[in-house]
């Protein structure tokens, strides 16, 4: 089995091709995926997906514009049979945009449970990712943080930093807490936590784990695997060596993101589209695509040392249709609290 990569650079995006021998006849099976996912290990899955089925896979990764533009613009001559995008807000934005399609399938329904899938079937997750705190324990008395709320405590004025307000995990954070506290408690929330903001407001989580480790801030909030791929070394020893400074923090219950997929509206290899779906939510996909990226699949956790050290997790109650739903309401109540 051989994958054939061809890169196509036009602008912004790259196109891969992922083939197996057997399918390298002119009437090869294909599927077209358009991904949000940044991540090369994502590459092998697609690839054992195109050895076990014997269908391509053409991959376009957006580095530039993001996929939802260049889908708006493509209208009904985009080639796009399945669109994977990071963060509940960008998913649920993209089935508003009416840029997907529903599609039942019994496999989704038993690999994905209800809080991850669309009750309309136009999006299903595919592997899981927490936001937790990471706190320098020389600067921040880590034992008084266990919640998101606890940022909100005069005693860390000054301490906290914080991506800023377009960044779809604070948008989702925001409203995971609307959904849990309701509107008045989580304004109070982030008007205390934001006046105890030190600025400026970060690009990153990676900035922001950096500047933790470095005592500029004494706690802040990223998604775990940031931290986990520090601690692994994918960055350089530098950024290991700051990871292994700060603290994790996971909240009990914790807000759950995700990494999703779905059927593009104007897909024209239907079939080929909902089985690669199919198998990214498989056990064996989840763990394909969440194993290397420090993610967690949809089921179980992740198994490397640096994710296993954070602990487990238990999720909280709101879903992921929830987060999108409130989106809006959130970005709004950023905005209004001072988020930058
Ligand atoms: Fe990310």
């Amino acid at each position: 089995m051989k994958r054939i990569a061809g890169f196509i650079s036009s602008l912004a995006f790259a196109t891969l091709l992922f083939n197996s021998v057997s399918s390298l006849r002119a009437n090869t099976r294909e599927v077209r995926v358009y991904s949000g996912r940044h991540y090369n290990t994502d590459r092998q899955v697609f690839k054992k997906f195109a050895d076990e089925t014997g269908i391509r896979v053409r991959l376009i990764e957006a580095t530039g514009i993001s996929l939802i533009e260049r889908l708006k613009r493509e209208g009904k001559k985009s080639k796009a049979d399945v669109i994977l995008l990071v963060d509940a807000a960008r998913i649920s934005n993209a089935a508003k945009l009416g840029l997907l399609q529903p599609y039942r399938s019994n496999k989704l329904e038993v690999n994905v449970s209800k809080e991850y899938k669309d009750s309309q079937g136009r999006w299903y997750a595919l592997t899981r990712r927490v936001r937790v705190m990471v706190a320098n324990p020389k600067i921040v008395d880590i034992n008084k943080i266990n919640s998101y709320s606890d940022l909100a405590d005069p005693s860390l004025k000054g301490l906290v930093c914080l991506r800023k307000r377009n960044s779809p995990y604070n948008q989702s954070l925001v409203a995971n807490q609307f959904v849990l506290r309701g509107e008045k408690e989580t304004k109070t929330w982030l008007n205390k936590m934001i006046s105890n903001v030190s600025e400026p407001y970060f690009p990153g989580d990676i900035g922001i784990t950096r500047a933790v480790a470095q005592g500029k801030c004494g706690v802040g909030i990223v998604n775990h695997y940031y931290v986990a791929r520090m601690l692994a070394g994918v960055n350089g020893t530098k950024d290991k060596k700051l990871a292994q400074r700060v603290e994790v923090i996971t909240p009990n219950p914790a807000h759950v993101n995700v990494s999703a997929g779905g059927l593009a509206r104007y897909a024209t290899n239907k079939k080929e589209a909902i089985e690669l779906l199919e198998f990214l939510a498989s056990p064996e996909g989840s763990t394909g695509l969440a194993g290397p990226t420090y993610e967690h699949p949809l089921k179980g956790f992740n198994q490397s040392p640096e994710v296993k050290r954070f602990g487990g997790f238990t999720p909280d109650t709101v879903s992921i249709y929830q987060l999108g739903k409130y989106n809006a309401k959130a970005i709004n109540l950023m905005t209004k609290a001072g988020w930058e």
